[in-house]
């Protein structure tokens, strides 16, 4: 049985304290079990960070492998300091400015880090996320919470609680709704145990405002392409197959996106496949009545990407048997969104239309 604590009951008034049900989902962190909880990028399913066995929970919940290192969430600056060694003045500076907030720091690890949270690596993850439930329970727990996302592994983040009963209902003791993650894309993993700062994972925070403070900061290269068997070896969260629905999902790019996406869904219809197109608000009423699953505004690549994982699960549900997406420019909020993306589609993309026919030549869509 899965317990979800409804935004309702988990409302913070100043009279009466925190809410039963926060004291509950503590209690349990304390206890060794996991408790899926909102934060502003997508939820988490957490665990006591300093209980090897409450964190070993959360690799078996998930089905996730087990060379894949969790990120340790923190409600305190002292909570930072006992994870994590050579806290020195650019860490506490990018701290300062993206705290709280969707910025996961690498450092070399302490003692005080298990093992299994770190996946046998000598540095740790560490953010403190800013919404209100997860400092509240990070807080009432009295501990850090090792977290990842709260889907089952390969499935796209959950960004609502709904999401994680879909995953986790009867796996796990405890959900939190907290509603919609406002962010909707998981945190921008920096790594700073080295001499050059790198982004491991695009997210939340775009590239071009952590280079206002790291001129020198590299991207590795599997934000945008699959890893070589080298690169996987040393990166080990981003070899695993990722946010995929259960389709094929193929994903449109170069110029006149709008006339090859015509093509794709048309000429699958005659294929007999039942397609579905995930793209902006201005794509889907050129492509009308061809079935669009929309993400907001191409001129807003946040709320795009907020709505990202919610409709890549939306695709599953739509009973459509193939399905085409609309890209993205990989700059500001762009890069994450496309990170995402091309793993949701197993790195697929097709740029051009197989047909002589003028009608998906032409300029005319
Ligand atoms: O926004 C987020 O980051 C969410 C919320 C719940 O905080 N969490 C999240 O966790 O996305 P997860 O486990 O789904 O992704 C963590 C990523 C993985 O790619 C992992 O390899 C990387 O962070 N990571 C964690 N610790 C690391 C370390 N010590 N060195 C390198 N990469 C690390
Ligand atoms: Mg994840």
């Amino acid at each position: 049985m899965t317990i979800v604590a409804s935004p309702s009951e988990l409302k913070c008034d100043s009279s009466s304290g925190l809410p039963v049900k926060l004291f509950q989902a503590a209690r349990l962190i304390r206890q060794g079990e996991l408790v899926a909880f909102p934060t502003e990028t997508v939820y988490g399913l957490g665990a006591n960070a300093a209980n090897p066995d409450a964190v070993a929970k959360i690799f078996q919940a998930k089905g996730r492998p087990t060379d894949n290192p969790l990120i340790v969430h923190i409600a305190s600056a002292d909570m930072w300091t006992a994870l994590a060694r050579g806290i020195n003045d650019r860490a506490l500076s990018l701290a300062e400015r993206f705290w709280p907030g969707p910025l996961t720091i690498v450092l070399p690890r302490t003692d005080a880090v298990p093992d299994v949270v770190t996946a046998g690596l000598d540095t740790v993850g560490v953010r403190m996320p800013s919404h209100p439930l997860a400092l509240a329970l990070i807080r009432e727990s009295g501990c850090p919470l090792a977290a990842p996302s709260a889907n089952r592994s390969g499935r796209p983040s959950p960004t609502t609680a709904q999401a994680v009963l879909d995953d986790m209902g009867g796996i796990i003791p405890m959900i939190l709704d907290g509603g919609s993650c406002s962010v909707g894309v998981e945190s921008t993993v920096l790594d700073l145990s080295g001499v050059t700062p790198v982004v491991l994972r695009p997210g939340g925070v775009t590239v071009e405002a952590l280079r206002e403070y790291l001129p020198d900061l590299a991207v590795d290269p599997s934000a945008l392409a699959p890893l070589s068997d080298i690169q996987r070896a040393a990166s080990p969260g981003m070899k695993h197959r990722h946010y995929a629905p259960r389709i094929p999902l193929t994903i449109v790019t170069g110029e006149r996106q709008a006339n090859i996406l015509a093509y794709q869904y048309d000429n699958a219809v005659t294929k007999g496949e039942t397609p579905v197109l995930l793209t902006t608000n201005e794509t889907a009423q050129v492509l009308f009545p061809r079935r669009c699953i929309t993400l907001g505004s191409r001129n807003d690549l946040e709320r795009v990407s907020s709505q990202l994982f919610g409709a890549l699960r939306g695709i599953d549900e739509s009973g459509a048997t193939v399905a085409f997406a609309e890209s993205y420019p990989v700059e500001g909020a762009g890069l994450a969104l496309m990170n995402r993306l091309l793993r949701a589609a197993g790195f697929n993309t097709v740029n051009t239309v197989n047909t002589v026919n003028s009608d998906y030549t032409s300029n005319r869509l």
